[in-house]
């Protein structure tokens, strides 16, 4: 039997990988580029060949899990739960567009996405959209 601490040892990888990503980790690493493909084949004129729909059903689908795990992880508040909501139906809209190859409905759809984006970072990134000066509560 091996000694307790090889054991420890072998398991560590284990235990990183069950951590739950971070919100920014989400974003940077998830959220944020899939947005971004979805953006940029849009504003290319729409996927072209199969492995373009293909990428494109792969990216809506990511966002839209992404989605479910802001609304899961994310502080328990009406706001929060609401723009999550938002990116979830728009991209799932997205992956629905793709199987139809429905190239019309995307830019409509690329506008949804970034009003959820920017509904919540108005709300929770303070750092990047100050609350107005002056404002009376
Ligand atoms: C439900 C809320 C919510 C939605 C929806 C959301 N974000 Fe975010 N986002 C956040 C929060 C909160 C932070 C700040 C995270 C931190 O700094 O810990 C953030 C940070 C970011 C960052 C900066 C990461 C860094 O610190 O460098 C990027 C980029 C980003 N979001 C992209 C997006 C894009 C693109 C979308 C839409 C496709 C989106 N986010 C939708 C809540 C949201």
């Amino acid at each position: 039997m091996p000694p307790r601490v090889l054991t420890l040892a072998a398991l560590m990888p284990l235990l990183l990988f069950a951590q739950s990503p971070t919100m920014k980790q989400l974003m940077l690493d998830l959220i944020h580029p899939a947005s971004n493909d979805i953006l940029l084949t849009t504003s290319r004129g729409g996927p072209a060949t199969d492995k373009d729909w293909s990428a494109l059903r792969h990216s809506a689908l990511t966002l839209q899990e992404s989605a479910q795990t802001l609304l899961q992880s994310g502080p328990k508040a009406a706001a929060w739960s609401a723009a999550a909501n938002q990116l979830s139906a728009a991209a799932a809209d997205v992956y629905r567009a793709a199987q139809l190859r429905d190239t019309k409905s995307l830019s409509v759809l690329t506008g949804r996405i970034d009003a959820a984006c920017t509904n919540c970072h108005r709300q929770y990134r303070p750092n990047v959209f100050p609350p107005p000066q002056g404002r009376v509560e």
